[in-house]
Parts: C-alpha cells; structure tokens; sequence
C-alpha cells in the first residue's frame, strides 16, 4: 500500500519556526509524517487521529519516542478535553490519507469494488451505504449539492434511494455522468465522517484554549474546509474592542502567510495539488 507523503510539511514546519521545548498538538496522525518531524525539530507532540489502523505506527513512534509522544485514537473534536496548559500549538492536515484512500476494502474509492463504508473510524455505526438508505430523498440531495457541487442532485438523489447501492462499483454505475463521481464519493464521505462539524467545533475549542503566542495550522484540501479555516481566521484576526479607539482596538490573532504547494512538490507528490495551508498566531 502506498505510504503517505506529507503534504506541505516544509510549509508548517517554517510557520511552526523554532519547535524546541514546545508542545504541539498534531491532530491528524495520519501516517505520522507531520508527528516524526516536530519530534525531530525537538517538540512533545500529542496526536489524535480517529482511524484505528493507525495506532500501529503510532506506537512505533511512542517506542521510539517515550513521554515525549502522546497518541489518542480520537477525533480530534475530543480536543476539548485536554487542559489548555498541556500545549502551545495546534496542526490540522485535514481529509485522508493515501493508506485511507488505496486501501480498497475501506469503500473510499471507486477505483476498487467494496463494500460502501468511508468509516475514517470503524468503530462509529454508519457507513456511507447506510446513509444512501437512512436519509431523505431531500437530504441525500442537499448533501450531494452541499460537498460535491452536483447540479442535478435531485435526480442522482432520487436513484440512489430507488437503488440503495451497497458497494463502490453500484454507485460508480449509477452516476451518469463521469464527471460527478469523485465529487459524488467526496460528498458521502464527508458526511459519513462529518468532516465540516468537526472542524467548526475543534477550531472553535483551539480559539478557547490557545496560549498567547500559540500558533494554529490548517492544511485542507478542498474549498468548503478552506473556506471554514479562511473565515475562521479572519473573525479571530479582527481588532477587538471599539474600532474608534485604536488604542483598544487590539486583534487577537496574528494571520501568518498562507502557503501552497510548490511546482516541485507537486511533481514529486500530485496528491498535493489542492492543498492549502493556512496559519494564525495568538498573541
Ligand atoms: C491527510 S492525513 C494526515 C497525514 C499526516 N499529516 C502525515 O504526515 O502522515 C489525515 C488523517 O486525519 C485523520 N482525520 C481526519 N479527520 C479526523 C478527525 N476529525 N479526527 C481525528 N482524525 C481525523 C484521518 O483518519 C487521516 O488519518
């Protein structure tokens, strides 16, 4: 299975700068890319991630790593639960991961005939063939509508229903047009997996708990998560206070530059090619 390249990782180590003595909060494990470079650059890294083949290589690096390396097979909207106190910095690498996505049996892509499952994490009940089957006509298409952009997502509502495909391949045949079916299988997984919630509600925990000088990094991969993490920092970034008094006027947040992927890095890893990051610093 392919290993996951880490995406704009040069990117978030400069915006992280010196990482020496900090504690940085990797939400994303993933492959554990991200997590294996802030501990080399010298950090404590707590990581979440809600997949649970990925406690392996986790506690490889636990091993590896000892007190200076956490790991908490959660999502990451747990986050809440820790004390303000235990870290400095928060990193998201939104989306899925390559073993996510090639491993065929998780039902992520059409490009292998699976059961039509998208569970990030196993343990949670509804799969994305239990949604086709659960949901209304008018909420299957909304979803469609909402996270795939599909223009006619009544009518691809309304055969989803009358058909309730179980596997990958069923509803690749059902999708008429060519075009739609990545956007089709992004929309269902990121309602399986609620992906916008998530974000919302952990970006709004990080607003609560970051310390003065703590910086939070967003890596997303599509437009509708990078749009949440823009206006997120923006409001965070605006002065508080009375604007007509400057001196009270102060903003909470400091954006730092945003970044994407270079022409080299997008040679060596295509997968990369929507990626944004985007970064704020309390202070
Ligand atoms: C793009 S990969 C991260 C790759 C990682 N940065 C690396 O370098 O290997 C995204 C990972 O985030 C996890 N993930 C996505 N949403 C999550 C959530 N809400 N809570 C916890 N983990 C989540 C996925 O299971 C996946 O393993």
């Amino acid at each position: 299975m392919t290993k996951h390249i880490p995406v704009l990782l040069d990117s978030v180590m400069s915006a992280l700068g010196d990482v020496r003595n900090r504690t940085i909060i990797d939400c994303t494990f993933g492959a554990g890319g991200y997590s294996r470079a802030f501990l080399e650059a010298g950090a404590k890294v707590i990581a979440f991630d809600r997949d649970t083949n990925v406690v392996v290589d986790a506690e490889k690096l636990k091993s590896e790593y000892r007190d200076k390396f956490c790991f908490i097979n959660s999502a990451f909207s747990e986050i809440s639960k820790l004390d303000k106190n235990d870290f400095d910095d928060v990193v998201f690498d939104l989306g899925i991961s390559s073993m996510q996505i090639d491993n065929g049996e998780r039902g992520f892509s059409f490009r292998f005939d699976a059961p039509l499952d998208m569970r990030m994490d196993t343990r949670l009940k509804t799969t994305a063939a239990d949604l086709i089957r659960n949901l209304s006509e008018a909420e299957l298409a909304d979803i469609l509508y909402e996270y795939g952009d599909i223009k006619k997502s009544r009518l691809l509502a309304r055969l989803l229903k009358e058909n309730s495909p179980a596997s990958t391949f069923q509803l690749r045949d059902l999708i008429k047009n060519p075009n739609d079916v990545a956007p089709v299988f992004q929309a269902l997984r990121i309602a399986v997996n609620d992906e916008m919630g998530q974000i919302k509600s952990a970006l709004e925990d990080v607003h609560n708990m970051l310390r003065s000088g703590g910086k939070c990094i967003c890596v997303t991969f599509h437009s509708l998560e990078d749009r949440i993490v823009k206006n997120t920092f923006r409001k965070w970034s605006e002065p508080l206070g009375d604007p007509r008094i400057p001196s009270v006027s102060v903003p909470e947040y400091k954006m730092l530059r945003p970044a994407v992927p270079t022409p080299k890095e997008l040679n060596n890893n295509p997968r990369a090619r929507s990626a944004h990051m985007r970064a704020v610093q309390k202070v």
